[in-house]
Protein backbone atom coordinates (compact mmCIF):
# COMPACT_ATOMS: atom_id res chain seq x y z
CA UNK A 1 0.00 0.00 0.00
CA UNK A 2 1.44 3.54 -1.08
CA UNK A 3 0.79 6.73 0.61
CA UNK A 4 0.33 10.21 -0.63
CA UNK A 5 -0.72 13.31 0.06
CA UNK A 6 -4.22 15.65 -1.44
CA UNK A 7 -4.82 19.14 0.10
CA UNK A 8 -8.33 20.72 -0.08
CA UNK A 9 -7.45 23.85 -1.10
CA UNK A 10 -9.16 27.52 1.04
CA UNK A 11 -12.49 28.19 -0.93
CA UNK A 12 -13.14 24.46 -1.00
CA UNK A 13 -12.75 24.33 2.70
CA UNK A 14 -14.73 27.94 3.36
CA UNK A 15 -17.19 26.65 0.95
CA UNK A 16 -17.56 23.54 3.39
CA UNK A 17 -16.64 21.00 0.44
CA UNK A 18 -14.17 19.04 2.53
CA UNK A 19 -16.48 16.72 4.06
CA UNK A 20 -18.39 15.69 0.84
CA UNK A 21 -14.64 15.54 -0.59
CA UNK A 22 -13.39 12.92 2.04
CA UNK A 23 -16.41 11.28 1.65
CA UNK A 24 -15.39 10.67 -2.47
CA UNK A 25 -11.85 9.91 -1.27
CA UNK A 26 -13.14 7.22 0.61
CA UNK A 27 -15.71 5.67 -1.98
CA UNK A 28 -13.19 5.58 -3.77
CA UNK A 29 -11.22 3.24 -2.15
CA UNK A 30 -8.26 5.82 -0.67
CA UNK A 31 -7.78 5.19 3.26
CA UNK A 32 -7.48 8.76 5.07
CA UNK A 33 -4.62 7.91 7.35
CA UNK A 34 -4.03 12.20 8.47
CA UNK A 35 -6.19 14.85 8.73
CA UNK A 36 -4.28 18.66 9.46
CA UNK A 37 -5.75 21.76 9.02
CA UNK A 38 -3.79 24.64 8.27
CA UNK A 39 -3.94 28.51 7.07
CA UNK A 40 -0.10 28.52 5.40
CA UNK A 41 1.93 31.29 5.76
CA UNK A 42 3.38 33.22 2.77
CA UNK A 43 6.85 31.22 3.68
CA UNK A 44 4.65 27.67 3.52
CA UNK A 45 3.24 28.62 0.62
CA UNK A 46 6.60 29.75 -1.14
CA UNK A 47 7.75 26.35 0.12
CA UNK A 48 4.65 24.18 -0.77
CA UNK A 49 5.33 25.84 -4.29
CA UNK A 50 8.38 25.90 -5.06
CA UNK A 51 8.28 24.23 -8.28
CA UNK A 52 6.17 27.15 -9.24
CA UNK A 53 8.37 30.49 -7.82
CA UNK A 54 8.87 33.09 -11.09
CA UNK A 55 5.96 31.53 -13.24
CA UNK A 56 3.24 34.44 -14.58
CA UNK A 57 0.68 32.56 -11.83
CA UNK A 58 2.62 32.21 -8.95
CA UNK A 59 1.68 35.40 -6.93
CA UNK A 60 -2.20 35.26 -7.65
CA UNK A 61 -1.66 31.05 -6.72
CA UNK A 62 0.22 32.28 -3.70
CA UNK A 63 -2.63 35.14 -2.63
CA UNK A 64 -5.26 32.52 -2.66
CA UNK A 65 -3.99 29.41 -0.98
CA UNK A 66 -2.51 31.91 2.05
CA UNK A 67 -5.79 33.84 1.84
CA UNK A 68 -7.70 30.94 4.50
CA UNK A 69 -7.70 27.85 6.17
CA UNK A 70 -6.45 24.38 3.78
CA UNK A 71 -6.99 20.82 4.92
CA UNK A 72 -3.71 18.18 4.19
CA UNK A 73 -4.50 15.08 3.93
CA UNK A 74 -2.21 11.69 3.75
CA UNK A 75 -4.36 8.87 1.95
CA UNK A 76 -3.21 5.02 1.43
CA UNK A 77 -4.03 2.85 -2.14
CA UNK A 78 -2.72 1.10 -4.24
CA UNK A 79 -0.88 3.18 -6.67
CA UNK A 80 -1.63 6.27 -4.42
CA UNK A 81 0.11 8.99 -6.27
CA UNK A 82 -0.89 8.25 -9.76
CA UNK A 83 -4.26 6.81 -9.11
CA UNK A 84 -4.81 9.82 -6.81
CA UNK A 85 -3.86 12.06 -9.74
CA UNK A 86 -5.97 10.31 -11.95
CA UNK A 87 -8.94 10.61 -9.00
CA UNK A 88 -8.60 14.49 -9.19
CA UNK A 89 -8.84 15.13 -12.41
CA UNK A 90 -7.12 17.82 -14.38
CA UNK A 91 -5.28 20.56 -13.51
CA UNK A 92 -8.35 23.07 -14.96
CA UNK A 93 -11.57 21.67 -14.31
CA UNK A 94 -13.74 22.73 -17.42
CA UNK A 95 -10.83 20.42 -18.86
CA UNK A 96 -11.41 17.78 -15.65
CA UNK A 97 -13.08 14.52 -16.58
CA UNK A 98 -16.83 14.72 -15.26
CA UNK A 99 -16.75 13.04 -12.46
CA UNK A 100 -13.33 13.93 -10.63
CA UNK A 101 -12.85 15.93 -8.12
CA UNK A 102 -11.91 19.21 -9.86
CA UNK A 103 -14.81 18.86 -12.19
CA UNK A 104 -16.99 18.59 -9.39
CA UNK A 105 -15.95 21.18 -7.10
CA UNK A 106 -13.36 23.13 -8.85
CA UNK A 107 -14.38 27.00 -9.53
CA UNK A 108 -11.70 27.73 -12.21
CA UNK A 109 -7.96 26.77 -12.93
CA UNK A 110 -6.34 28.61 -9.60
CA UNK A 111 -9.43 27.56 -7.30
CA UNK A 112 -9.48 24.00 -8.28
CA UNK A 113 -10.56 22.53 -4.84
CA UNK A 114 -8.04 20.39 -4.11
CA UNK A 115 -3.82 19.79 -4.71
CA UNK A 116 -2.59 16.07 -4.80
CA UNK A 117 1.08 15.36 -5.14
CA UNK A 118 2.83 13.98 -8.31
CA UNK A 119 5.77 12.16 -6.74
CA UNK A 120 6.79 9.83 -3.84
CA UNK A 121 9.55 13.00 -3.28
CA UNK A 122 6.69 15.71 -3.41
CA UNK A 123 4.38 13.95 -1.00
CA UNK A 124 7.37 14.21 1.58
CA UNK A 125 8.31 17.75 0.66
CA UNK A 126 4.42 18.59 0.52
CA UNK A 127 2.91 16.87 3.42
CA UNK A 128 5.60 18.31 5.91
CA UNK A 129 4.01 21.82 6.05
CA UNK A 130 0.43 20.03 7.25
CA UNK A 131 2.14 17.04 9.69
CA UNK A 132 5.85 17.29 10.13
CA UNK A 133 8.90 16.10 8.69
CA UNK A 134 7.67 12.44 9.34
CA UNK A 135 4.50 11.45 7.71
CA UNK A 136 5.20 7.76 8.01
CA UNK A 137 5.34 8.00 11.85
CA UNK A 138 1.64 8.58 11.86
CA UNK A 139 -0.42 5.34 12.82
CA UNK A 140 -2.67 4.39 9.92
O1 LIG B 1 -2.07 21.13 -9.37
P1 LIG B 1 -1.46 20.52 -10.60
O2 LIG B 1 -0.23 19.67 -10.31
O3 LIG B 1 -2.48 19.78 -11.43
O4 LIG B 1 -0.98 21.73 -11.53
P2 LIG B 1 0.38 22.55 -11.56
O5 LIG B 1 0.71 22.79 -12.99
O6 LIG B 1 1.42 21.89 -10.71
O7 LIG B 1 0.00 23.94 -10.91
C1 LIG B 1 -0.16 24.09 -9.52
C2 LIG B 1 -1.41 24.93 -9.27
O8 LIG B 1 -1.20 26.22 -9.79
C3 LIG B 1 -2.66 24.42 -9.97
O9 LIG B 1 -3.35 23.41 -9.23
C4 LIG B 1 -3.48 25.68 -10.10
O10 LIG B 1 -4.18 25.95 -8.89
C5 LIG B 1 -2.43 26.76 -10.26
N1 LIG B 1 -2.25 27.19 -11.66
C6 LIG B 1 -2.77 28.42 -12.04
O11 LIG B 1 -3.39 29.12 -11.24
N2 LIG B 1 -2.61 28.83 -13.37
C7 LIG B 1 -1.94 28.07 -14.26
N3 LIG B 1 -1.79 28.51 -15.50
C8 LIG B 1 -1.41 26.84 -13.85
C9 LIG B 1 -1.58 26.42 -12.55
MG1 LIG C 1 1.66 20.13 -9.70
Amino acid sequence: MDRTFLMVKPRAVSEGLTGPILAELEKGGFRIVGLASRRLTSDEAHIFYDVHVGKPFFDTLLEFVTSGMTVGVLLEAPDAVPALRAFIGATDPEKAEPGTIRATYGKSLTQNAVHASDSPERVMHESAIHFGDCPRTIAG
